[in-house]
């Protein structure tokens, strides 16, 4: 795991975003696996900013809420046409998002999985991190070998995305999302997470067990995972002079 840690979240982004863009120019083609969420806002910004050509692009999307049509404001659909999606050049039949209407849930679920079997598999996944450690919605308890399916959101989570729904009454109860083991087959995760609030799951999931109360810390099995912070976010980690060295003795070749 490469833990980059940067002075603000604008500092990790930019580095974030020009990982996205290098991958995005040497393989026009590839498959990305997309984050919602505050965290990714700043992202999209600057992808959108930096030009990029993706119209050979594939997208699959982690999750979405159950229940919410695609013109929801507050479906991952909109946030995604939103922030990235209306301001670049992908084709609509390449993006993917699980659909929270879906009639027959674990089918649409498989379907999904087949998709990115189908598309080559994901060569880079951004995920965010909840307050619980979770990554997509796998929240605590999830297995660390389950694929896309249904969850049930905690109420810690609900309070978290509260802010986007005006209260926490409103924020859906279900959602659809990849599986940690799903996750874990794409071939690199790049993990963004800023401020205080991110510390203490950080910290558990780089430098805790792999354990399944903390989902993200299953990411410690996967051979390349690139995890962004801020330094609010980082407070919590025991190493963390050691990654700022490693980071400041990459040699060039493997400089972002
Ligand atoms: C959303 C997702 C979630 C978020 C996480 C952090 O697609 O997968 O895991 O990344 O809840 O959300 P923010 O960035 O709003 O703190």
């Amino acid at each position: 795991m490469e833990i980059i840690i940067q002075p603000t979240p604008d500092a990790a982004t930019n580095i974030a975003a020009r990982l996205l863009a290098r991958l995005i120019r040497e393989k026009p083609a590839s498959v990305l696996g997309l984050a919602t969420g505050g965290t990714m806002e700043a992202l999209y910004r600057q992808l959108v900013s930096m030009k990029l050509d993706w119209s050979k692009l594939t997208t699959f999307n982690l999750d979405e809420y159950v229940g919410l049509s695609p013109q929801h404001p507050q479906s991952y659909h909109s946030f995604m046409w939103e922030h990235l999606f209306s301001h670049v050049n992908i084709a609509i039949k390449s993006v993917n998002i699980p659909d929270g209407l879906a009639k027959d849930i674990p089918i649409a679920c498989e379907n999904y999985e087949r998709k990115i079997f189908a598309a080559g598999g994901i060569d880079v996944q951004l995920l965010g991190i909840g307050t619980s450690g979770h990554i997509g919605f796998n929240e605590p308890t999830s297995s660390l070998a389950s694929r896309t399916r249904i969850k049930t959101l905690t109420p810690q989570t609900l309070r978290d995305n509260a802010r986007f729904f005006g209260n926490e009454s409103g924020v859906p109860h279900h959602v659809i999302t990849m599986g940690i083991g799903t996750i874990l087959e794409s071939r690199h995760c790049v993990l963004l997470a800023f401020g205080e609030k991110k510390a203490r799951a950080i910290a558990e999931a780089v430098e805790g067990p792999i354990t399944a109360m903390n989902p993200a810390s299953a990411l410690q099995l996967h051979p390349k995972v690139t995890v962004f912070l801020d330094e609010a976010a980082a407070a919590e980690l025991k190493m963390k002079d050691y990654y700022r060295w490693v980071y400041e003795q990459k040699p060039g070749w493997q400089k972002i």
